[in-house]
Parts: structure tokens; C-alpha cells; sequence
């Protein structure tokens, strides 16, 4: 597909049912759609009604039976455990329909939960297939995330069984899983029938019987399951994503729209072919992970990677480009923080060099902002088209983009480029008027959403319309603030809520502000994202303690990071407390954590003409030198 993007974007705006019919057409169906979406009871948009497929099935079946069996499916590469292991998709297929197998005898069907606790190795993704090969819904959890975030999860989700794994490696450290996953289990309301554990040579797992299982045993037992049809709009996924507050969100996916959307964003966001090799160093615990480590490349006929290491220290910053040579990557996409740990450790990109990297055509890069000197450099050294895109958990690909597939648009610096067909992307003020070109406001997107982003958030249709629907009518709230330019290019400025991101991870800082105030030394406190040079942000907390308090102020600040560590986990990074007397206020009560950050950041404060006693900037501006 080649040509001009106003022309396809055109062609989606003035006919967007057909737009998405005609791409509905690429994949097969075993009953094609009968219209292009539908809205439910509540007004919420489901994609190609009266369609059944198995997302499954197109991940491996329909290859082949197409003749590509032998194709690479999957690229286990794992520094940290010495392993790399080829999948074709044959091999793929038979472990994934045998672990199916296992799910059925557990008793899973079509529309139950499977909650997924796994570290980055390739029973995360053949737990992951299985589930759809089923219809049953999986829920991801990601790894660094602690016990009590992962029973948050379990009581939401309701999973009847749950797979997890005997530890992760971190580097060189191994992080036993089991006891976390014990613990969840023990915190958690809702009780799971059955967990399926890998154990891991690095460290054994304590199994309790009856209710753990031994993933190797008990696959030897089952037999391969064919692929059960489901209808467009049944949910595939739940994916938790952090709020304003303290309960994570499901986002929920439906089959119908994901498959559709993953197989267009392959050819129109990262101009892939099928056959060649994709690589997102992502989790599979993210978004990323599961649109561009699972669905998307398989679905697409690609080969995916699936690296169990980090940008750095696994075991030098060279380690990207020792992936792309070895598997002859075409396309790498990761968080800009990935790229300034390496440009940290080798600012020449030496490794760059060192390595045969003639397979690599393009870098993306998404999750936070691409900041102008991590692009740079990384253009500079590499010489490659450098392509920044914005999308976030809730759509599950690219809002905004530069739509190589169709016509490969000149970069600005800071822009995430334009609008992706499918999307509406508009700029509100706080009124709902339109904002005229390089204006700041809210980016929202105009109503339906297209195929592949969420239809609402799980079990909780109110929250998702309370979240997201309600502040500008017609409109999908983003989160995000930005502006449009002159020529259409989507500058994306930030969050306009509790949401931060660190080294690329999604986490609440409302979260973390409830975990804090929690503590019992404490009288109130703020918890907002400061910058960070290498995580982008990070989490800064001000507290203010209650009257007589008998411990230290850094005791108290130890237990507040330990607390945050203990019950998010370690990813949380909260390591910045300062102890303040008061913190500033409008009259009517409300703490100006914006002005708190930007007072860090050392930006301009922009304070309200609300503020109770602006003096209070200065003693803490004190505190902080
Ligand atoms: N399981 C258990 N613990 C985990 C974990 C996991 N899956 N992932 C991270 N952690 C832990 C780390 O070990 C670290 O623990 P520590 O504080 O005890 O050292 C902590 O969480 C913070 O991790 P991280 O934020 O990753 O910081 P880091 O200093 O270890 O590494 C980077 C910095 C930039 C190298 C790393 O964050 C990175 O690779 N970022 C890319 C992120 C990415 O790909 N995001 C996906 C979006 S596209
Ligand atoms: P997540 O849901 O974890 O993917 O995080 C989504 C959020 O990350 C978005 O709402 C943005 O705030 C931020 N984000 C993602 N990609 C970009 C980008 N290319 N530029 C700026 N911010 C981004």
C-alpha cells in the first residue's frame, strides 16, 4: 500500500465504515462482519458485528495452512539466562494448541479469565495464544509489579486459573515470582482453582498442591485443541493501566477490531512485509508487548522477538545491535529511555558499529516523550529514519504517526507526526472549542474510536464514561495535552492528569499519593512526576508530618519507600521525599502539585490568582537547594 496520506486519510474520514470494511477484508474470517460497528445499549461502539474469528488462528493456523509452517515465528534471545530458541510456526502452533489443551482440562472456556504473571520467556506467549485459541479472555500482569497490585488485579479480573512462572531475572538477580504470587492469592477475595507454574532452574518453586500445577506435567498430559470461533466484539484481553487513582483499569480489547487494526498498523505505521523480523524490547506486561511482541507480528506474518534483557548491563550497552545482526531485524521499536541508557554508557554508539546492523531499516519509538537530543543522537549515529509515535494503552497502536506504509512524511522534531487513518485527533479547549493551529489544549479523539481500541473499561462502564467521555461530549479524552501545527503535526505535551511515566512504565502518582498519606507519621501530602535525564520522570513526593512525631523524618522517608516498593513494586522508583511544613493550597483547599513540579523542574510557575500564600514556594525552593 503506497500513496498519499491525505488521500487515505480522506478516504477515512469521509467514508470511515468502508474505510474499515475494505481492512476487515485482509484477514480471514470464519463469518465475515455484517456491518462495520455497532453501538450497544450504553452508546459504546463494537467493531464488525456479526463477524466470529479465532485471533488465534491468525497468529498461526491460517499461516500454515498457507505453506509458511516453517516460517520463524518466534526469537527467544535471553542474555540473562544464556538461551536463544527459534520458533517456527509450526513449533508454535503445536505448543500453543497442546497448552490449550491444558486450559481446557483446568475447565477454561470461551469468556473466562486467565490472569498471566510471567517473566519474558516464551511460555508467557504460548499462555497468552492459548487463551485466544480458546476465547478465553487473558489478563497480563507484569512482572515488576508487587503481590498487592497483582490481587488488585486478580479480584477485578476473576480469573479461574492463573499461569505464572517460578522467577524473573533481573540482570543477575533472580526475583522469585512464587511468593509473590502466593501472597496475591492469600490478599485477593477471589479464589483461582488452579495456577500453572514454570518452573525455572534459577530458582524452584514451592507448589501447593492441589491448586499448583507443574507446567511441564501437566502439558504432557493434554491434548492440541482446535481453534474456537468467537464473535468480533467478545473481549480477547484485559489490560490493566494505571488512573487517577488507586484501582487500575481493565482495558478491554475484542477480537474483531484488534485483529483488524494490528494487521493495518503493520503496513501503514511500520511498513512491514510478511516474512521479515520485527522487534519490540518491550514487556509483554505493557501494551507494546502485547500489540508488537504477540499479536501484531504474528498476525502479519512476521517473526518476533522476544528479548529477556535490558538496553544496557545484559550484558553492555552494545546489546540492541547484537540482536539486530544475529536475527536480522528489519524493525526496532522501543522507549526512548532504552536509547539514553545506551547513549549514557556509549555516547559514540561504538556497538552500532561493531555490529552488522545492515538489516535494520527503521527505529520507533513510543511510551513517553522522544526528547530532541535522544533523537539526535540516535539519527546521527545510526543514520536511520528515526520515527517517533504516540499511542497509549486504551487504543493499543499508534494515534499518531508517520504512516510509512502509505508515504513517508517529513520529520519535525517533538512531533509524534500526524494523525493515523482511523483516528480523528482534535484539539479542545477547556470550553470544547476547537483550538486553532499551534493552540495547546486537550487532545481528545472524535467518537467512534476505531477498530482495536477499547469499547469500554471491565465490568465498569461507568468509570470508562466517567473517565473518558464525559468532560467534552462526542469525544474520547485522552489524557494528553498537545497541539496541532499549521500542517496537521501532533505535538504531544504531557498528561493532564495523575498519570507519569517512568523509563517508558505507566504508573498513578494518585496511586502512590494514597500509599503515602496512608502513612501514619503523615499529616498530607503530594506526589507528582519531576524529570528525570534518564527515566524522562520520576516520582517526587512532599510530605508534611503530623505534630510530634517520635521517629526521624528520614526513618519516616525510608518506610514511605519501602511502603511504595512493597505494594506497587519495585518499578514504582519512588526515591525522592522531601519534608516540608505546609504545602501550597488554593483557598478552597486544592494542592498545586503543578506548580510543586515545575517549582522542581525549574520551570516558570504559573501560579493561580487562587493560591492561599504563594510565600510557601520560597521556603520550599530553600528546602530543595
Ligand atoms: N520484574 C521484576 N522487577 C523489575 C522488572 C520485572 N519485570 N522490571 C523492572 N524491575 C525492577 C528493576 O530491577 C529495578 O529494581 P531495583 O530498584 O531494585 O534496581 C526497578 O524495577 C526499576 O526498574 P527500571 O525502571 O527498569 O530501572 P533500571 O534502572 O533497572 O533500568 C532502563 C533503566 C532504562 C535500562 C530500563 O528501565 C529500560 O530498559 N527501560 C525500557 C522500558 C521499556 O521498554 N518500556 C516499555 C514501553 S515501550
Ligand atoms: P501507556 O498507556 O503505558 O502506553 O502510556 C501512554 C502514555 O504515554 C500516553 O498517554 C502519553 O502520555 C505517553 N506517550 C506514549 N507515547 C508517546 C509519544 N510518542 N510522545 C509523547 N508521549 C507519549
Amino acid at each position: 500500500m503506497t500513496g498519499n496520506y491525505n488521500d487515505a486519510y480522506a478516504a477515512f474520514k469521509q467514508e470511515p465504515c468502508e474505510f474499515w470494511l475494505a481492512q476487515s477484508k485482509r484477514i480471514p474470517w470464519f463469518k465475515t462482519p455484517t456491518s462495520a460497528y455497532q453501538q450497544d445499549e450504553n452508546g459504546r461502539y463494537h467493531w464488525f458485528a456479526g463477524g466470529e474469528l479465532n485471533t488465534c488462528y491468525l497468529a498461526l493456523d491460517q499461516h500454515i495452512e498457507n505453506g509458511f509452517a516453517d516460517e520463524t515465528a518466534l526469537i527467544y534471545d535471553s542474555p540473562v539466562t544464556n538461551t536463544k530458541q527459534s520458533f517456527s510456526y509450526f513449533e508454535l502452533h503445536q505448543k500453543v494448541a497442546r497448552f490449550a489443551g491444558v486450559l481446557a482440562d483446568l475447565g477454561v472456556e470461551k469468556g473466562d479469565r486467565v490472569v498471566i504473571y510471567m517473566p519474558m520467556i516464551p511460555e508467557a506467549v504460548i499462555g497468552m495464544l492459548a487463551c485466544a485459541r480458546l476465547g478465553a479472555i487473558h489478563s497480563v500482569v507484569f512482572g515488576g509489579f508487587a503481590a498487592h497490585e497483582l490481587a488488585v488485579r486478580i479480584d477485578d479480573a476473576k480469573p479461574k486459573v492463573i499461569l505464572s512462572a517460578s522467577c524473573g531475572i533481573e540482570i543477575d538477580r533472580v526475583i522469585p515470582y512464587k511468593p509473590m504470587l502466593d501472597e496475591a492469592i492469600e490478599l485477593a477475595t477471589h479464589q483461582v482453582t488452579n495456577t500453572v507454574i514454570l518452573q525455572r532452574e534459577q530458582a524452584l518453586a514451592p507448589m501447593h498442591s492441589p491448586r499448583d500445577l507443574d507446567w511441564y506435567l501437566v502439558e504432557k498430559e493434554a491434548n492440541p485443541v482446535a481453534p474456537t470461533p468467537v464473535r468480533a466484539e467478545d473481549p480477547l484481553y484485559i489490560l490493566y493501566t494505571s488512573g487517577t487513582t488507586g484501582t487500575p483499569k481493565g482495558v478491554v480489547r475484542e477480537n474483531g477490531g484488534h485483529a483488524v487494526a494490528m494487521h493495518y498498523s503493520m503496513e501503514t505505521v511500520y511498513g512491514m512485509k510478511p516474512g521479515e523480523v520485527f522487534w519490540a524490547a518491550s514487556d509483554i506486561g505493557w501494551v507494546v508487548g502485547h500489540s508488537y511482541i504477540v499479536y501484531a507480528p504474528l498476525i502479519y506474518r512476521c517473526a518476533t522477538v522476544l528479548y529477556e534483557g535490558k538496553p544496557i548491563r545484559t550484558p553492555d550497552a552494545s546489546a540492541f545491535w547484537r540482536i539486530v545482526e544475529e536475527h536480522k531485524v528489519s524493525a526496532l521499536f522501543t522507549a526512548p529511555t532504552a536509547f539514553r541508557a545506551i547513549k549514557k554508557e556509549d555516547p559514540e554508539a561504538n556497538g552500532f558499529k561493531e555490529y552488522d546492523t545492515s538489516s535494520l531499516k527503521r527505529l520507533f519509538l513510543a511510551g513517553e516523550r522522544l526528547d530532541p537530543p535522544t533523537y539526535h543522537w540516535l539519527q546521527e549515529k545510526t543514520g536511520l529514519p528515526v520515527l517517533d509515535h504516540w499511542w497509549q494503552t486504551e487504543t493499543g497502536w499508534a494515534i499518531a504517526c508517520n504512516p510509512i506504509g502509505i508515504e513517508s512524511l517529513p520529520t519535525k522534531v517533538g512531533s509524534a507526526t500526524v494523525a493515523t487513518p482511523g483516528f480523528d485527533v482534535q484539539i479542545l479547549d477547556m470550553d470544547g472549542n476547537q483550538c486553532a493551529p499551534n493552540e495547546s489544549g486537550a487532545v481528545v479523539i472524535k467518537l467512534p474510536l476505531p477498530p482495536g481500541c477499547l469499547p469500554t473499561i471491565w465490568q465498569n462502564d461507568a468509570r470508562y464514561a466517567e473517565g473518558y467521555l464525559s468532560q467534552y461530549e462526542g469525544y474520547f479524552l485522552t489524557g494528553d495535552g498537545g497541539y496541532l501545527d499549521e500542517d496537521g503535526y501532533l505535538f504531544i505535551m504531557g498528561r493532564t492528569d495523575d498519570v507519569i511515566n517512568v523509563a517508558g512504565h505507566r504508573l498513578s502518582t494518585g496511586e502512590m499519593e494514597e500509599i503515602v498519606a496512608a502513612h501514619p507519621a503523615v499529616a498530607e501530602c503530594a506526589v507528582f512526576g519531576v524529570n528525570d535525564s534518564l527515566k524522562g520522570q520520576v516520582p517526587m513526593a512532599m510530605i508534611v508530618l503530623k505534630d510530634g512525631e517520635a521517629i526521624s523524618s528520614s526513618e519516616i522517608e525510608q518506610e514511605i519507600i519501602g511502603t511504595i516498593r512493597g505494594k506497587i513494586g519495585a518499578i514504582a522508583c519512588l526515591k525522592h521525599i522531601l519534608c516540608v511544613e505546609r504545602l501550597p493550597k488554593t483557598r478552597s483547599g486544592k494542592i498545586l502539585r503543578k506548580n510543586l513540579r515545575q517549582l522542581v523542574d525549574g520551570e516558570t510557575l504559573n501560579i493561580p490568582s487562587t493560591i492561599d500564600d504563594p510565600s510557601i514556594f520560597e521556603e520550599i525552593k530553600t528546602l530543595l537547594t
